[in-house]
């Protein structure tokens, strides 16, 4: 249906063009706008219309995806235009929070606009390979016509009619992405402050563990559910004091090394958190309610 679809693209920067360029490769007439202009060049060259104005650009196609740096960027951009996003269907793969993405789609709404809201689980390079996923969230009348469009770009996950769940899973996995990132640095410099560690040496063993404890993960999910359904006890626990212990000895070693402990202190406080409870065990649904009820930080 969508085969041959107009497509306009707003935002040419790094994963802006990747975007126009799967539009492009599917065949697909893409009409693009930059506020850099020259930014369009490589796009134009492969088949893109560059569009003189963001109002030429808007009108082009019935489909506008969005892609710039924040919120602030996409209603500087999109406000002047208002008027003619009436009718379409505005697909704003932008970086942003739970709520901007609700504002978003209640100025949409307001300017007679069909409005999606997505992340997008990819870098420029693997957008449109089978590693690509974009989670998307609005109306599902809007993104059911869309999704082989859509799809062009990377697998379309749906997850539901609340606009904001696709920029709260996106921030979620960014958030696990960046603890694991933490942890990386973290191990890195402790296995490397002997003169004998290579970073690559000891990532060759980390890779493997990290990938097997990740196993474990759908498990303690299942216990996490259980317990927000039904208050259920956990099975999969494991004694505070062993985990106490455990973490002492990766901090002082972590000292011993002249490696700071800071990534690790967010650990121990939600372990002392637990204990405060008066928990004697570590679950992972406690661990979660924990979070969930502490006080926001920062
Ligand atoms: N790159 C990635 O790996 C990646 C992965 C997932 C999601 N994303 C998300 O995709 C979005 C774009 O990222 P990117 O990598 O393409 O960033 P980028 O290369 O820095 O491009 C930023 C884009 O935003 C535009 N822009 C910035 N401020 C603007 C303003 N006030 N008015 C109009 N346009 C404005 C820039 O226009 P100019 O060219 O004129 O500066 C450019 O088109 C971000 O929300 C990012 O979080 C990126």
């Amino acid at each position: 249906m969508n085969g041959e679809a107009p497509v306009t693209v707003v935002g040419l920067g790094e994963m802006g063009r990747a975007l126009a360029d799967a539009f492009l490769a599917e065949g697909r007439p893409v009409t693009v706008w930059n506020r850099t202009a020259a930014k369009a060049e490589g796009v134009v060259t492969r088949g893109a219309v560059r569009a003189g104005s963001v109002a030429e650009a808007v009108t082009a196609s019935p489909l506008v995806v969005v892609c710039l740096l924040d919120y602030s960027a996409v209603r500087e951009t999109l406000e002047p235009v208002a008027p003619q996003l009436h009718g379409r269907t505005v697909v704003n793969l932008t970086n942003g929070t739970p709520v901007q993405a609700g504002e978003m789609a209640e100025w949409a709404a307001g300017h007679g606009a069909d409005y999606l809201d997505g992340g997008i689980m990819a870098v420029p390079t693997t957008v449109a390979t089978p590693e690509a996923f974009i989670l998307y969230s609005g109306e599902q009348r809007v993104f059911d016509p869309l999704r082989g469009t859509l799809d062009v770009l990377g697998a379309a996950k749906y997850l539901g009619a609340e606009v904001g769940l696709a920029s709260l899973y996106d921030l979620a996995l960014l958030s696990g992405l960046n603890l694991m990132f933490d942890g990386f640095h973290h191990s890195v410099a402790m296995a490397t402050s002997q003169k004998e560690g290579t970073a690559v040496g000891f990532t060759e063993l980390l890779v493997p563990w990290l990938t097997n404890m990740a196993q474990l993960l759908p498990a303690f999910a299942a216990e996490v559910d259980a317990d927000l359904d039904r208050d259920a006890e956990p099975q999969l626990t494991q004694g505070l004091d062993v985990q106490l212990v455990g973490l002492a000895n990766i901090m002082n070693a972590s000292r011993e090394a002249g490696v700071s402990t800071a990534p690790l202190e967010p650990s121990l406080a939600g372990l002392k958190a637990l204990l405060a409870e008066g928990r004697g065990v570590w679950s992972a649904p406690a661990s979660v309610r924990q979070l969930r009820s502490g006080p926001p930080v920062g």
